[in-house]
């Protein structure tokens, strides 16, 4: 059985697995990356596309930004539409300067898994029966098999970084955790269309038939959203019904649309809201969707996981620099805060932007109240600006052994 030593044993190659792995690196902390999916699943997978501000400084600042410099769609604000007219939320003006970033997760993931493979350290894909133990000893253990191999990592720490499906989180015993939780009566239907963006900036809509979102990856891709009963199965829309519905909902009185193309993609994602505190058990550390899972209204399950990693970055550099354990022990709290407030802010835009099964006439009568006030008020959008661009992060990077942004 090939047996291995590391520092951190990491499950997961999502975001908050590799980028942690590269923060480990840049301390010169070795660590183990276990992933239960294939390389080309993990680089297709589609998710999310918008990026803080703070986690593009993120990444510029662990060196992974080059492409995303290149390639990403830098957006200064966005539109919420609603009785047919859209309003435009200037981000730059009113949070002075700042702006969002429309980068694919998915090439997120890419940049990460070829700068973890200039590292030389080890990174599996295809792992099977990823089982974690000992986490209350001081060599907590990954097993794991891979081809004909039976393996096993032991660590000083174990980070869960394997999704809200994961086996970390259910590894920790009964009662340990508590958890949060609100399941939400709808989901999304979500496509990439081979159609030029039709708009420079991303359109929410509140439509009388349901929440829509406009969204882009590139130049010649656009990326689309339906409000959709949570179980829908996808089958039951044809290209036609989708191109359809979408116009339905978005079109607005001055004609604007978006242009329609072939669609390459089409998926439906339940949505929740989920918090499983504390972020730790013994040694290990729960980060990303592992530990919390937002509905994706807001844009903020990608950039909670890579705020998480930072925090945990920052207390294991501590650890292995001086052995000063206060940080690994405040890991839970400080995120906790950013969490709850991205939890807020995620339940806030889902809340206002879609038609509840069960709402009545008074909650519709609210929802466009709220939006108007939204529309119309610099202080309210102040105050969507300042959360969707993000808050300030927990920690510098300095702290965490990088150079600033
Ligand atoms: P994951 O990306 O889920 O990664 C976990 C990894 O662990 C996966 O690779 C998984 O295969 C692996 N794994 C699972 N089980 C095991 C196991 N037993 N052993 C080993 N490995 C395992 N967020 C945003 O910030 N902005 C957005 O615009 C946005 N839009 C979204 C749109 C949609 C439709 C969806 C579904 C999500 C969206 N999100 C968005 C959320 C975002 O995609 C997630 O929050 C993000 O993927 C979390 O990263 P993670 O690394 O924590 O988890
Ligand atoms: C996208 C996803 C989101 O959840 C969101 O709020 C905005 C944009 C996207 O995939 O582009």
């Amino acid at each position: 059985m090939p047996n291995q030593k590391t520092q951190v044993g990491i499950v997961g190659a999502g975001p908050a697995g590799l980028l942690l792995g590269h923060l480990l690196h840049i301390n010169g902390v070795d660590s183990v990356i276990v992933e239960n999916r294939s390389r080309e699943y993990v680089i297709d997978r589609v998710r999310a596309g918008v990026l803080e501000q703070g986690t593009v400084d993120l990444l510029h600042a662990a060196g992974v930004g080059a492409r995303l410099k290149r390639e990403g769609l830098r957006h200064e604000g966005l539109y919420i539409s609603f009785q047919g007219a859209r309003h435009h939320i200037d981000f730059a003006d009113l949070t002075g300067g700042k702006a969002i970033t429309v980068y694919g997760q998915n090439e997120v993931v890419r940049d990460l898994i070829d700068a973890r493979l200039t590292t030389s350290r080890p990174l599996f894909f295809d792992a099977k029966d990823v089982a974690i133990s000992g986490m209350n000893s001081s060599t907590p253990t990954i097993r794991f098999r891979h081809g004909d191999a039976d393996h096993q990592v032991q660590c000083d720490f174990i980070a869960g970084c394997d999704g809200f499906h994961g086996i970390c989180r259910p590894s920790i015993p009964d009662g340990v955790l508590t958890i949060y939780e609100r399941v939400y009566p709808f989901g999304w239907l979500g496509i990439l269309a081979e159609a030029a963006p039709s708009s420079d900036e991303l359109v929410y809509t509140y439509h009388e038939r349901g929440f829509a979102l406009f969204s882009m990856r590139s130049p010649r891709v656009t990326r689309l959203y339906l409000q959709v009963p949570p179980d829908e199965p996808i089958e039951n829309w044809s290209d036609e019904a989708i191109w359809t519905e979408m116009l339905e909902r978005m079109t607005t009185r001055d004609g604007w649309r978006p242009n329609v193309g072939h669609i390459v993609q089409k998926s439906v994602t339940p949505m929740r809201s989920f918090v499983a505190t504390p972020m730790r058990h013994d040694r290990l550390f729960l980060a990303g969707d592992a530990a919390h899972i937002v509905p994706p209204t807001g844009a903020k399950g990608l950039n909670l996981a890579a705020s998480d990693v930072l925090v945990l970055a920052r207390a294991m550099k501590d650890f292995y620099a001086c052995g000063r354990t206060k940080w690994l022990d405040q890991y839970s709290n400080v995120c906790a805060r950013r969490v709850w407030k991205a939890q807020r802010f995620s339940w806030w835009m889902t809340s206002t932007l879609h038609r509840s099964p069960d709402e009545t006439a008074f909650d519709h009568q609210r929802q466009i109240a709220d939006l108007d006030y939204l529309t119309s008020s610099r202080a309210a959008m102040t105050s969507l600006a300042e959360q969707y661009v993000g808050l300030p992060a927990e920690v510098s990077f300095e702290s965490a052994g990088l150079s600033g942004p």
